[in-house]
């Protein structure tokens, strides 16, 4: 059983071809025309999803051929495609436009190809990440879902299963990130740089509140307010503090946000009763995450579960694993399904 999944949410075209489970490609277009505003600007985005769409499925089809040991020449990419069991798509959430290229386009190629279409909830895929390759969790798990929009704890029964047992109540991990870094001068998106340069500093040498939050949810809103006056304060005795401390603000503001993360992943395994693990989204890119994660795993005696860097940011796989559970218990979108830019789970 074979299946071609688009993702098309934000700034990210990807398009990954699955068959009996296996993942046969994942081919990601990075937009990064978005860079010079200081962030996704929604048009553009869309526009660029409509340049790339076409490439990046071919690409997809091209490579599952190769990796299936089927490409002869470029006539298999036809072969490949003709075949394709189901078509499936991100239908939410996201931004609208970006959505709509990756719909129109799935709807139409199912249409034409009188296969089903699948629609798969974005933030579910995240968390499904964790099952495109081993090691891989036992139901029921957790997972940690952090991405430029979402913070969620998730409690996940069976594939499509999912409920979401705590969350931000204003911004998210990623959006810390990004906010945090543009504070300091660092373009869009800022995440990355903030880990990369957090590398080299001191975590423990700035002190950033931890907000006291209900139950297992997350705010991130007051660290954001805390950094501004940090640095507003600093830089008015000296305006090279920024440039001169780079590493130690870096490391201080991902130790922070690591801190708030894992501790309500604590508490989560702790009222749950449950050590099966996961991390997932773009923020699980994170090293200092990743590494504390670990590391409290062992501490905790946890089974711990991180996707491999190309399943945690934006990308089809997760879409097409997500798809393939749902082939098995033949949940199908109707071709008059449209997608939304938000919708729970
Ligand atoms: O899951 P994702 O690719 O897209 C959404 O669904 O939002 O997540 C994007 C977010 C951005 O905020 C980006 O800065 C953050 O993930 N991110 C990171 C790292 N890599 C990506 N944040 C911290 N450290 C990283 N290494
Ligand atoms: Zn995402």
């Amino acid at each position: 059983m074979t299946i071609l999944a688009i993702e098309s949410s934000c700034d990210e075209t990807s398009a990954a071809v699955i068959r009996d489970g296996d993942i046969l490609s994942n081919f990601i277009a990075n937009q990064t025309v978005h860079e010079q505003y200081g962030g996704v600007v929604p048009e553009l985005a869309s526009r660029a999803h409509m340049q790339n769409i076409v490439p990046v499925v071919h690409a997809a089809l091209q490579k599952a051929a190769v990796q299936a040991g089927e490409y002869v020449n470029d006539a298999s990419v036809n072969t490949m495609l003709q075949s394709v069991n189901a078509v499936a798509f991100t239908q939410a959430p996201g931004l609208i436009g970006s959505l709509l290229v990756g719909a129109q386009f799935a709807k139409s190629l199912a249409l034409a190809l009188n296969v089903p279409l699948i629609g798969v909830h974005h933030m579910q895929a995240h968390v499904l990440a964790n099952l495109i390759e081993d090691p891989r969790p036992e139901f029921p798990f957790l997972c940690l879902t952090v991405s430029g929009g979402h913070t969620q704890i998730v409690l996940c029964e069976s594939p499509l299963s999912l409920k979401v047992i705590g969350e931000t109540m204003d911004d998210a991990a990623g959006e810390a990130f990004d906010k945090s870094a543009k504070l300091l001068g660092l373009p869009y998106p800022g995440g990355p740089l903030i880990d990369k340069y957090a590398k080299t500093g001191d975590p423990n040498r700035f002190k950033f509140p931890e907000p006291q939050m209900p139950a297992l949810n997350f705010s991130f809103s007051g660290l954001k307010t805390a950094i501004l006056y940090f640095l507003q304060e600093h830089t008015a005795a000296n305006p090279k503090f920024v440039e001169e401390n780079l590493a130690d603000i870096c490391a201080s503001i991902q130790h922070r946000i690591v801190s708030i993360l894992l501790n309500k992943v604590k508490a989560a395994a702790r009222t749950t009763g449950i050590d099966q693990i996961c991390i997932a989204g773009g923020v699980s890119a994170n090293s200092g995450l990743r590494q504390a994660f670990t590391e409290m795993g062992q501490k905790y005696k946890w089974q711990t579960f991180i996707p491999a860097f190309q399943y945690c940011t934006d990308n089809a796989a997760m879409i097409a694993i997500t798809a393939y559970y749902k082939f098995l218990e033949n949940d199908f979108a109707d071709l008059g399904t449209g997608p939304t830019a938000r919708a729970e789970f």
